[in-house]
């Protein structure tokens, strides 16, 4: 079915709904369309706990936060960014709160605001811990008001079309009828979140599969700083939970770090001990666990603060954590590190365009320069926010001049329903397993190398089963983590330094000629 909108929103977290509030407001004769690929609430946006970082009481200021966002980005920020970025915090947050987020307030009736690592002073706005959860669900109901704005549940996209630097729209998988349509757009929009499913061990919800960033660099795009791909230091460790993060605020609120004989021992790796930028907390718990030979350490809340405390700043977690048994007012969480945020992306500008006429990248997926080597905590829900409000002014602006453009249906050759989908499964659970062991949290050259001979030889494979068999989003998925993990592979053997989260045993210092890496197809 071939299909035509003004403009098509790929993603639905907390950038691509709030440029669909933002558009809609500025652009409201146009048509809106906006796919997901599962329900509408799927993302990382709904899991994020900690909150949104924001100078917001006379402690702070901007300066403070720019300073804070330099630091942790190690030298590869771009000041220009961070400074736009942070500066329009303020207004952004209030957006927020006038469509209708609630944010936790203290005794006094001011908005409380919690700690996390490398931020120097309190500004991180929050919904107790679960934020996120918050932020979106307030958000899906003020797109579903919108009557320009058409919402396509469980549609996939699965490549973009573009000719000579020029994107048309996009090839969709409508998961119920099992159809191929053709979207065409006068601008397209890749809000599709990060990549963490590419790690064994991840932070992130299953819908994190790189779709946009592998998208983009097919449709000709500059992808950039792919090998900085945070560590968050504190998942739950537990045979039966998937993913869950342990808020960094919980060490903003005195939380310790302990091995599991109760030797404390963040003091030996940094003067900030829990509280130091997160690359530094989670090599440190990396090393103590390597050391030791454990799997896991401990986060002790339960010595540090009263129950009712606990119970109150935590609700998330404290429920959480009891579904499996462990009681945080009484007892340690084990915790492991697992891969959290992709500071790189498609290297865009502030609004989100990119070398690529009438296509757009917003949210994690790009890489506007906010985040350099390593993101503070907190800056990321900020982003999108920004960029999905930098983005809707271009557009509106823009609107005049941009044109539907049709372009060729999908071609299905000769595929036919797949056969083998173990053949999925075992290229997926061996992509996940090599980037954990070779692409992790600390590197070498010869892991690295070893993960390049081993990508190369699945990329070759998943091809050829892309071509032969029916799409589906398995397949889809699949086909972009590995084309994001070459990304991610090619950039670190690029690199020939240890700078943020990139962590290289063969080069364990900083250069001083460091730049971002950029890197264009092919590889
Ligand atoms: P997402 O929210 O991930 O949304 C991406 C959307 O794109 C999804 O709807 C997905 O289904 C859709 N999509 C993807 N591919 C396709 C496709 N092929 N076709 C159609 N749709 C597609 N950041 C903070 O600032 N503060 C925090 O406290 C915080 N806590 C976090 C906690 C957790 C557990 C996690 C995982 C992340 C956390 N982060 C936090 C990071 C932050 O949540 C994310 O960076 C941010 O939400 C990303 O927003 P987004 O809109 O770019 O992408
Ligand atoms: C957290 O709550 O620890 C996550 C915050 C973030 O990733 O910014």
């Amino acid at each position: 079915m071939k299909l035509k909108t003004d403009f098509l929103i790929i993603g639905s977290g907390i950038s691509g709904l709030s440029l669909a509030i933002y558009l809609s407001k500025l652009a409201p004769d146009e048509k809106i369309l906006l796919i997901t690929k599962e329900s509408l609430h799927e993302s990382s946006t709904y899991h994020a706990q900690g909150g949104i970082a924001c100078v917001w009481n006379n402690d702070d200021n901007f300066d403070k936060h720019i300073q804070d966002t330099l630091v942790a980005g190690d030298g590869l920020c771009d000041e220009k960014v961070v400074k736009k970025i942070i500066t329009q915090a303020p207004e952004r947050i209030i957006d927020l709160i006038d469509l209708g987020v609630e944010f936790t307030r203290n005794a006094n009736g001011e908005y409380d605001l919690s700690k996390e690592g490398g931020h120097t002073v309190r500004r991180v706005l929050h919904v107790n811990d679960q934020t996120g959860q918050s932020i979106e669900n307030t958000l899906i109901s003020n797109v579903k008001k919108l009557s320009n704005v058409e919402i396509k549940e469980n549609w996939c996209a699965v490549n973009l079309f573009a000719k000579n630097f020029r994107c048309y729209g996009v090839y969709v998988l409508n998961q119920e009828s099992e159809e191929i349509h053709n979207i065409a757009a006068k601008a397209t929009i890749l809000a599709t979140g990060g990549a963490g499913k590419i790690y064994l061990y991840t932070t992130n919800p299953d819908i994190a599969s790189g779709d946009g960033i592998a998208m983009a660099y097919r449709a000709g795009a500059t992808i950039a700083n792919m090998e900085f791909y945070q560590f968050h230091p504190t998942c739950l460790y537990h045979p039966y939970a998937k993913s869950f993060l342990i808020t960094e605020a919980m060490r903003g609120e005195g939380a310790i770090l302990k091995d599991i004989r109760g030797n404390e021992f963040m003091e030996k790796y940094h003067p900030q001990k829990e509280l130091a930028p997160r690359d530094v907390v989670s090599r440190a718990i990396d090393a103590e666990l390597k050391r030791s030979g454990d799997d896991y350490v401990y986060l002790d809340i339960a010595t540090q603060r009263d129950s009712n405390f606990i119970r109150n700043h935590f609700p998330g977690i404290y429920n959480t954590c009891l579904d499996f048994n462990i009681d945080i007012t009484k007892q340690p969480i084990p915790v492991v590190p697992a891969a959290h945020y992709c500071c790189g992306g498609v290297k865009t500008e502030i609004n989100g365009s990119t070398e690529v006429k009438n296509l757009y990248i917003i949210g994690e997926s790009a890489c506007t320069g906010l985040h350099g080597a390593n993101r503070l905590a907190s800056n990321s829900l900020l982003e999108g926010l920004v960029t999905a409000h930098e983005c809707a002014n271009t557009l509106a602006k823009e609107i005049h001049g941009l044109k539907i453009k049709e372009f060729p249906e999908w071609e299905p050759g000769n595929a036919v329903p797949s056969t083998e989908a173990v053949v999925l499964s075992q290229n997926w659970d061996e992509i996940r397993r090599f980037m954990w062991n070779y692409v992790g949290i600390v590197r070498t050259d010869k892991r690295l190398q070893r993960a390049k001979k081993r990508i190369n030889l699945l990329l070759d494979e998943i091809d050829q089963y892309y071509w032969d068999f029916k799409i589906e989003k398995n397949l889809v998925e699949l086909r972009n983590l590995a084309t994001v993990a070459k990304i991610i592979i090619v950039s670190a053997i690029s690199r020939k330094e240890s700078r943020g989260i990139h962590y290289n045993l063969d080069y364990p210092n900083k250069s001083e000629m460091s730049r971002p890496t950029t890197l264009r197809r092919p590889w």
